[in-house]
């Protein structure tokens, strides 16, 4: 039993990768490159494409009206929370695996092979679904130059079997994602620079429209605030969840950061920060140019744009504006979604390679380009699999899979913050802090979760109070007399409350996922567990040292 929960110590796992060439990333990205690799992950097929939605309601789930802007509101500060806590590990880690070494470092090997498999439905899963948004927007450029491809190399395959319209193939879908793999394949400083500059025009474009936007607002269209209340802005949120994840993806770059320890914190929270602001922009303005039942197409902010180029009374130079603005908001969704393959076709391979490197995949993945200093294998196998996957695949079902997939990581991510610390407050001789004050609050917290899942007619608070409010509680007692752990170079803020939060949060995400995609999840993670007790259980390093080194308790030492 003990094998499935044997851990790798930090100092361990910070010590195993340094042999320089074979087996080692090049150090280049600075705190620049990572808020803008942030952003280039962020923004992308989720405020293009699924804000509409989200407000009008669709695909399994009701609409918030212009109250989405509260789902951005509350997603972004349940994100806030999870950041804090990859922050901490980034810092103390700053190794390539994200999430997957964390889980190493804290919950032993089991927990981090699932979570490893769980990543895959966050960024490959995840590009899957970018990618085909991509492949939409690609066809509407297009049309505006009157060129129009045939359905047959325009249409996913289970799209176009399910219409019985015969054998058709996502082509653009599939064609983006190569030229990514061979962009990434070249070199993680070329495909930084080129993030950068795309980053610089898709901030350009979002800024462009909330300022154009803004002069073309009807206030009438928010009075009918929140249609669907509390319902709605929580089933709006599950869906917009996607919109915010990237943040995370930066920590995939931690062995190619100068100086980690600063700049991955400085990377992500950066990054979230911006995008927030963003969001809360352009779903206000959004939702203000058009009554939000409108908005429910693919491209929401283009239909804005029409519905109000459609209004009585405009001027012939403001209809060419906004005909303009049109062309360039379906660009910069163009630039936007590139940015967004390009940082997930980045992330998912060097998940791959750190888990090959432990020996939980094959160590053929581990391979390192001889001239280009890249994790090739892992990327071209990422670019197949998403590639394929992209041509035959419908979104919608793509989108829920890969938010439940990426909140699943987070809840876990929050919990080994708390597990570390519980850990290493336990060893610490200190007792300068006899009651750290916000493990008291998360015990006013527990109490506060059962009285709003008792007094909630809506399932998904109460399942999310039944779920935390014990663990808040195990929380605020465990923590009792514990000292602070203060020697990181970075540490999240007010914990254990804001892991906590983190968990309560992304629960209460989580329980607005559809039954359908609570089930395709629990599949996967059977699958998951099957290769790994097929496979790395027995082709772990762990399993092939001694049994005393491999049953090593964590301990943080401050020489991270
Ligand atoms: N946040 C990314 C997007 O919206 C996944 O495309």
């Amino acid at each position: 039993m003990n094998a499935y929960f044997r851990t790798k110590s930090i100092s361990q796992i910070l010590e195993a990768p340094p042999e320089e060439g074979h087996h080692s990333l090049k150090r280049v990205l600075g705190a620049k490159d990572l808020i803008a690799l942030g952003i280039g992950a962020i923004i992308g097929a989720g405020i293009f494409a699924t804000t509409g939605t989200a407000a009008a309601g669709g695909g399994g789930h009701i609409g918030a009206g212009p109250a989405v802007v509260i789902s951005y509101i509350l997603v972004a500060i349940a994100c806030g929370f999870c950041a804090l806590c990859y922050a901490e590990f980034a810092s103390v880690i700053p190794i390539a695996g994200s999430a997957y070494t964390y889980a190493y470092v804290t919950l032993g090997e089991l927990a981090a092979w699932i979570i490893g498999w769980d990543l895959i439905l966050e960024y490959a899963v995840g590009n899957v679904a970018v990618a085909i948004s991509w492949a939409g927007y690609f066809a509407s450029f297009l049309k505006g130059f009157k060129i129009h491809l045939s359905d047959s190399i325009m249409t996913p395959t289970a799209i176009a079997l399910h219409q019985g319209k015969g054998f058709a193939i996502n082509l653009p879908a599939m064609v983006i994602v190569l030229l990514m793999t061979v962009l990434l394949v070249r070199g993680v400083k070329e495909s930084v620079t080129f993030n950068n500059v795309v980053v610089l025009i898709k901030l350009a474009v979002l800024v462009f429209f909330v300022g154009l936007g803004f002069l073309f607002v009807d206030p009438g269209n928010w009075t009918d605030f929140a249609p669907n209340g509390w319902k709605g802005i929580h089933g709006a949120a599950a869906v917009i969840f996607f919109a915010y994840i990237g943040f995370d993806a930066v920590s995939t770059a931690a062995e190619e950061t100068e100086n980690p320890s600063r700049n991955l914190p400085i990377g992500m929270i950066g990054s979230l920060v911006i995008c927030t602001g963003l969001y809360i922009a352009i779903s206000l303005v959004m939702t203000g140019m058009a009554h939000y039942s409108q908005l429910g197409t693919a491209d929401p902010m283009a239909t804005a744009l029409e519905i109000v180029q459609g209004r009585p009374g405009l001027s012939a130079s403001n209809v060419s504006l906004l005909h303009f603005s049109h062309f360039v908001v379906t660009v910069g969704a163009l630039f936007s979604m590139t940015a967004v393959l390009l940082v997930f076709q980045m992330g998912q391979p060097r998940i791959f390679f750190s888990m090959a490197r432990d020996g939980l995949l094959p160590k053929f993945f581990a391979q390192i380009h001889p001239i280009y200093q890249t994790p090739h294998v892992t990327t071209i196998l990422t670019g197949l699999m998403v590639g394929g996957a992209a041509a035959f695949m419908d979104i919608a079902a793509v989108i829920d899979l890969c938010n439940i997939g990426t909140l699943f990581a987070f809840v876990i991510v929050c919990a080994a913050v708390l597990l570390l610390r519980y850990r290493d407050g336990r060893k610490s001789s200190s007792t300068e802090r006899p009651y750290d004050i916000s493990a008291a609050f998360t015990l006013v917290l527990s109490l506060a979760l059962v009285i709003w899942g008792a007094s909630s007619s809506h399932l998904g608070d109460r399942l999310t109070a039944l779920v935390c409010a014990p663990i808040s509680l195990w929380v605020g007692l465990a923590f009792r007399g514990l000292p602070h752990a203060s020697s990181r170079p970075f540490t999240a803020p007010f914990a254990p409350l804001i892991p906590v939060m983190g968990i309560v949060t992304c629960v209460w995400l989580m329980m607005a996922s559809p039954v359908v995609t609570w089930v395709r999840f629990f599949i996967w993670l059977v699958v998951g567990l099957f290769i790994y007790l097929l496979y790395g259980r027995h082709h772990s390093v762990l399993n092939r040292e001694s049994a005393a080194e491999a049953g090593n308790p964590i301990g943080f030492t401050p020489d991270a």
